[in-house]
């Protein structure tokens, strides 16, 4: 059956069936909701059900692929681990997890392969403490491995660009008009107190070790066995207690403290490291979020390449995002006292 009639804009399902060495025929490929970098389907073939990525690097990473290939081992050492994660199909000729297909009839373009996992994805809203303790506990074996990546250069470092560029982008807005240039204006504080926690830590390179690096609610699907953590592939490597700090707010969506605590707790109780947050360590993990913000309102000012749908996400995504930076920076500042067990 061809593509078109699965409407999955040229992605031949018989064609990716064939690159992992999967037995068709395809009889239904559905696009998924929920990815926010990638193209994501649901894929029936043969009684199997697959989740086939095609990969975009959207933040234009250079030498991407090979960021991929340390991602992809260190997927296979978390499942090893234990981590609940849904099963990689590997590409059957290089080992590795990815394969070029063509796309009708242009370029070939990258492909990933898992077996589905049938659950429920997590909503954005603060999680139950289950999925809490399983954070704190999924966050512990991961560090506990303590797998240095191969090469330190492939991964960014610790920057304040976007911090830098925040006028700039914020005048931006403010030219083109744009509802949200004035939170821009009134997120300006927040973002260079962030930058100063970012400045006054710095990189810390001794103390970081491979990480899953995207534990977040939208990463994880409830199943009956429990939770299953997805999309390992911006794997990178973490100071443990920066991405600790940034999880245990994460799951608790920076209001509910208590869910928080409870990741530290299951954290240090699965022999994670004890020692204390400082608001230091949210510096990083916080820029993070600024840049996701920045690339949406590149994305929305039409400074960077965007399909419609994503211009439309980044203008409905924008408001709320920026209106949340200051009161995250004051639970950031207050971090030690909201984070001690
Ligand atoms: N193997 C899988 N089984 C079930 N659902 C999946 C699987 N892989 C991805 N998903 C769902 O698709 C969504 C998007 O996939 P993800 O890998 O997170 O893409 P992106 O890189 O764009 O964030 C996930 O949030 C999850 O809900
Ligand atoms: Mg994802």
């Amino acid at each position: 059956m061809i593509a078109a009639a699965f409407g999955c804009d040229g992605l031949d399902p018989a064609v990716v069936l064939a690159a992992f060495g999967l037995d068709g025929p395809a009889t239904s490929m559905t696009a998924v909701g929920g990815a926010w970098s990638n193209r994501v389907f649901r894929l029936e073939a043969n009684g199997g059900v697959f989740a086939v990525k095609q990969m975009r690097n959207p933040w234009r990473i250079p030498r991407w692929e090979k960021w991929l290939a340390e991602a992809w081992a260190f997927e296979l050492c978390g499942i090893e681990a234990g981590i609940a994660a849904p099963q990689p199909v590997a590409n059957p000729v290089t080992g590795g997890c990815l394969a070029w297909v063509r796309l009708g009839g242009t370029q070939p373009v990258p492909v990933r392969v898992h077996r589905w996992v049938s659950g429920i994805p997590l909503g954005a809203g603060v999680v139950d403490l289950q999925i809490a303790r399983w954070a704190g506990q999924a966050l512990a074996t991961m560090h506990g491995l303590q797998v240095r990546p191969l090469d330190r250069s492939l991964f960014p470092l610790p920057n304040t660009d976007n911090a830098d560029r925040w006028p700039e982008l914020t005048k931006a807005a403010y030219r083109s008009g744009a509802d949200w240039a004035g939170l821009m204006a009134a997120a300006g504080p927040s973002v260079s107190v962030i930058a100063e926690l970012v400045k006054s830590d710095g990189h810390r390179p001794g103390e970081e070790v491979m990480s899953h690096g995207d534990v977040d609610q939208k990463n994880i699907v409830a199943t009956r066995r429990g939770p299953v953590l997805c999309d390992w592939d911006v794997a990178h490597p973490v100071v443990p207690r920066r991405e600790l700090a940034d999880v245990a707010m994460s799951m608790g969506c920076w209001r509910d403290i208590g869910v928080a605590r409870e990741v530290v707790r299951a954290y240090r109780a699965h022999g994670g490291d004890d020692a204390q947050i400082a608001p230091t360590d949210l510096g990083q993990p916080m820029m993070s979020g600024v840049d996701w913000i920045a690339m949406n309102a590149d994305r929305a000012l039409g400074q960077w390449p965007a399909s419609a749908a994503e211009v439309a996400q980044a203008r409905s995504l924008l408001p709320g995002l920026l209106a949340a930076l200051p009161g995250e920076v004051a639970s950031a500042l207050r971090i030690t006292a909201l984070l001690r067990i």
